[in-house]
């Protein structure tokens, strides 16, 4: 079986994806259209060329832009709907999904068209074998007081999320900032996680784990400056997301073959691999783990260890992470009884 196959046979779990970064052109031209919204861009080829970034501000300036069109119900479902088609055809069998509800309520959109709207969507792809977690994430450049009053606008949704997340500009908004709404989110039964060191220092992911208490680390890539970091990471069994493209389409890495997979592996860290911002960054899942693994010379060992790191580093139930991790191991058998 050549590599790509069976990184298409093994059923994983998607951790790190923004459902608002999955906005393909062609569905966001789309969305314009039908909400009368004008455009900077002439055509779908014009937008997709426009997506050349040399950091993640320079990414997120187009990406807050580019969801200015998510405006009804209708809207998320479609955005939602078309992600979790891309993700069944890579055979991705749970996501826990990310979204920012301060992009879409500060132009006014109610959180409950959001909501209903992904909802649907989630209904339709659960019907076809796919479970899926809401993560809402806080924008980390807002003051921390306006993540305090989202979570309080959340409560009537509480049931429908897991979780919290924080994202956005890293550099200069740490997550220390965010102790109190990570408390009042832990108060209310939901698990956290927070992307730290994917630009900024070691420092932030400390924070996050140690203030924040968060369960999983979102990127993580700069922990493996610090070794004492790296120990309490691995102790802890905290899972870090991995991103392959979207490093190297944001430029915290150069090259992939500079990527700091394989020494999370090496150390014993439970890393997943993961396509945060599909539509901007040039693949989903199973392209990620594909330039991942050729670029860093993977395994099929190495493949199928991260293939059931993403249900382990799942919030899914101990039964239904074994079932699937069963899953995947019958695909080791096979790759065993063929060697
Ligand atoms: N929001 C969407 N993608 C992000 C990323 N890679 N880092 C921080 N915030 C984000
Ligand atoms: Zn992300």
């Amino acid at each position: 079986m050549s590599t790509s196959e069976l990184i298409e046979k093994l059923p994983k779990a998607e951790l790190h994806i923004h459902l608002e970064g999955s906005l393909e052109p062609e569905l966001l031209f789309e969305l314009a259209t039908r909400n009368k919204f004008s455009l900077e861009y002439d055509s779908v080829e014009q937008l997709r060329k426009a997506y050349v970034f040399s950091n993640l501000q320079e990414f997120l300036d187009i990406y807050y832009i580019g969801m200015n069109v998510l405006q009804t119900e209708e809207d998320f479902f479609d955005l939602a709907a078309a992600y979790f088609q891309k993700a069944l055809q890579d055979n991705v069998r749970h996501v826990e999904a990310f979204f920012d509800p301060q992009a879409h309520t500060s132009r006014g959109i109610p959180l409950r068209a959001i909501f209903s709207g992904f909802k649907k969507a989630i209904a339709a792809a659960n019907d076809k074998g796919m479970s899926v977690y809401l993560i809402p994430c806080f924008l980390r450049h807002l003051p921390a007081i306006d993540a305090v009053q989202t979570f309080v606008a959340m409560e009537p949704f509480l049931e429908d999320i897991h979780g919290v997340g924080l994202d956005s500009s890293e550099q200069g908004c740490p997550p220390s900032l965010f102790v109190e709404v990570y408390d009042q989110a832990r108060a209310a039964g939901l698990k956290t996680v927070a992307h730290a060191g994917e630009e900024g220092p070691p420092e932030y992911i400390w924070q996050a784990i140690d203030q924040l208490k968060v369960d999983r680390i979102d990127h993580g890539n700069r922990a493996m400056e610090d070794s004492l970091l790296v120990n309490r990471i691995v102790e802890r069994k905290i899972p870090l997301t991995v991103c392959p493209l979207s490093n190297l389409q944001l430029g915290v890495v150069s090259d992939l073959r500079d990527h700091p997979l394989r020494k999370m592996l090496d150390s014993g860290i439970v890393a997943t691999v993961n396509s945060d911002d599909p539509a901007y960054f040039g693949g989903y899942v199973n392209e990620n783990y594909l330039h991942a693994a050729t670029a860093l010379n993977l395994s099929d060992k190495d493949i199928v260890v991260l293939a059931k790191n993403s249900f382990t580093g799942s919030f899914l139930p101990d039964a239904s992470t074994a079932s699937h991790i069963a899953d995947i191991e019958q695909i080791e058998k096979e790759l065993v009884s063929r060697s």
